[in-house]
């Protein structure tokens, strides 16, 4: 693992995706089947060894709320958004690191699905047991094929225990403007590796302009970032993963600097 200290990792570099992706899979999608109304159940972003942000989808505009418990803690702490809207993003803030947490999102008053979280080690920590993290993109046009690569990625996170996320490596869908797509093609297959998974999102060509990019994937309170952003970085331990969005515009150029 010492060879990992700091991995850059520029978005649209093709050697990770090609080893790791569904390339060559792209064709109608078959098994699609109707969206209810886009409606996404709730996935983890942003990991952190203190915070995960929630996100989803609830049918109706509401608030969106979460609780949290870290394991062998009795106490319940809360957070909820500031208004009511149909897509959600709530930050679980200051965790202590490499702790299991129980999340539980609810659409107002409705529960909208549980997760689990286990916060990563502080940066420079020692991992102890070891980390892991699952590369794959390209989940674009074939939901079944998305579906077994993530249900793969789940039984194998289980197996090792170890501290994880998913750097997805873009095009996750083929109309990056049909937000029900992105529900069909990439959340519902995935919905379950997700809620125990946070995912590092990479922007890839078939994401179009990014507004959808960035609205299912907003970066809260990026360190040093800009509101919109799509550059990521993830500290993990002895790792930095950082992720520089080749389709960024240049006006971000002065920020990424910093
Ligand atoms: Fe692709």
């Amino acid at each position: 693992m010492s060879d990992l200290r700091k991995l850059t990792l520029f978005a649209g570099v093709a050697v990770l995706a090609a080893a790791m992706s569904m390339a060559g899979l792209a064709a109608e999608d078959a098994s699609g089947g109707p969206v209810h109304r886009g409606s996404v159940r709730p996935y983890m972003l942003a990991p952190a060894h203190d915070g995960v942000t929630v996100c989803w989808i609830s049918e109706r505009e509401c608030v969106g709320r979460l609780r949290w418990q870290a394991e062998g803690v009795a106490d319940w702490r809360e957070a909820a958004e500031p208004a009511a809207g149909r897509f959600h993003s709530v930050r679980v803030a200051r965790l202590q690191p490499a702790t299991e947490h129980r999340i539980e999102a609810f659409s107002g008053d409705t529960p909208a699905g549980d997760l689990a979280y286990r916060s990563l080690p502080a940066p420079g920590a020692d991992p102890g047991g070891g980390l892991t993290f699952f590369v794959y993109g390209d989940s674009q046009a074939r939901s079944e094929r998305h579906g077994l690569v993530a249900a793969g990625v789940l039984a194998e996170a289980r197996r090792l225990n170890q501290f994880t996320f998913i750097l997805h490596l873009g095009d996750f869908t083929d109309k990056a403007d049909d937000h029900a797509e992105w529900a069909r093609q990439f959340f519902r297959p995935a919905q379950e590796t997700l809620r125990r998974l946070p995912i590092v999102p990479v922007r890839g060509n078939h994401d179009g302009d990014g507004a959808s990019f960035r609205m299912f994937f907003p970066q809260p309170e990026p360190p040093g970032g800009a509101p919109g952003d799509t550059d990521r970085l993830v500290d993990c331990g002895p790792i930095r993963v950082l992720v520089l969005d080749r389709f960024a515009p240049e006006s971000t150029a002065e920020a990424r600097r910093k």
